[in-house]
């Protein structure tokens, strides 16, 4: 695959393995410019960028914004508490004004699965999917692969256990989509509970036994129990949760030694890791924050550069 012909990221799902492949080899480069004195380069010069986040977010936010920044597009984002959605405004209206004012384009997080979807119906801006409630999280699933390769130098037939709440992930469902296309073996593991059925039909194990998974892996990925989203009760406690499916040193007497482990974010220490585990030899947690950079600065590359402008002339 030569070109990119995307004019939105909404989910991994609908990506080729070229297109992803793609996207890590173009943030390989864009992640040297963060190594450089002068963290800058003209490739989106004159484009602008909007942030829409509906719902809290500390990095997908912050990386979206230096990512853009690092381009040398323009930034604006939009206080959603303070905007006229408060007036009985449509989210389409509100998108739609914003592109009035040629923005080119709108990085959306919203609670609702969807919302994204619908603006790149409704509005010519491209769109960037930066989560939609339980079902997608484009970009983190890329820095997520991208930090794999990096540490491990490939993902085909790698074991990748994902553990924790499974059901209410939007991390867990972009990722399974990722790996299995660059031919990961993967691993759903948590309480059932927290376990979607018909799982498998995504080509995934099961399991139900932490113990069982982290003797065969390479990766785990630990996710966070979305207390947020979980209407019903479907743990007796965080405290039995944490002491079967907590990750800490005597879980992993044996692992693999060069395992990786690894957590979008935000980590609940005690809870679905130790902090020994969380700042210890396996974590890779901040080397995601890092490579969440390059990969979005070459997500918003392959969205808006044209191919006069070189990725990384400085
Ligand atoms: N991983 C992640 O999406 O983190 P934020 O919610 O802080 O953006």
């Amino acid at each position: 695959m030569s070109e990119w012909t995307r004019h939105d990221l909404l989910d991994l799902k609908e990506l080729s393995k070229e297109e992803i492949e793609m996207v890590l080899q173009t943030a390989k480069s864009f992640k040297e410019v963060s190594a450089r004195d002068v963290k800058k380069v003209p490739a989106l010069r004159g484009k602008t960028v909007a942030m829409l986040f509906f719902e809290p977010s500390t990095r997908t936010r912050v990386s979206f914004e230096l990512a853009a920044k690092r381009l040398s597009a323009d930034t604006i984002s939009i206080a959603i508490s303070n905007s006229s959605l408060n007036k009985g405004e449509t989210i389409i209206d509100t998108a739609k004004n914003i592109e009035a004012m040629n923005v080119d384009l709108l990085v959306v997080r919203h609670s609702c699965a969807g919302v994204p979807h619908i603006l790149a119906e409704n509005v010519g801006s491209s769109i960037i999917n930066a989560g939609d409630g339980c079902r997608s999280h484009p970009t983190q699933a890329l820095l997520d692969l991208f930090t794999i390769k990096e540490k491990l130098g490939k993902i085909e037939g790698l074991n990748v256990a994902i553990i924790g709440d499974i059901l209410h992930s939007r991390v867990a469902r972009s990722n399974i989509w990722g790996l299995k296309k660059l031919g990961a073996n993967v691993t759903v593991c948590g309480p059932s509970t927290l376990m979607p059925v018909g799982i498998e039909r995504m080509g995934v194990n099961v399991s139900y036994n932490v113990n069982d998974v982290i003797k065969t892996a390479d990766v785990l990925m630990l996710l966070r129990l979305q207390m947020e989203r979980q209407k019903d009760k479907f743990l007796p406690s965080i405290r039995e949760y944490a002491k079967s499916f907590g990750i800490n040193s005597s879980k992993l007497k044996d692992a693999k030694k060069d395992l990786v482990i690894m957590h979008p974010g935000p980590t609940n220490r005690g809870v679905e890791l130790s902090a020994e585990i969380a700042d210890g030899k396996y974590s890779v947690i901040l080397d995601q924050v890092t490579n969440g950079l390059a990969i979005r600065m070459a997500v918003l590359y392959l969205l808006l550069g044209t191919k006069e402008q070189a990725p990384v002339s400085g």
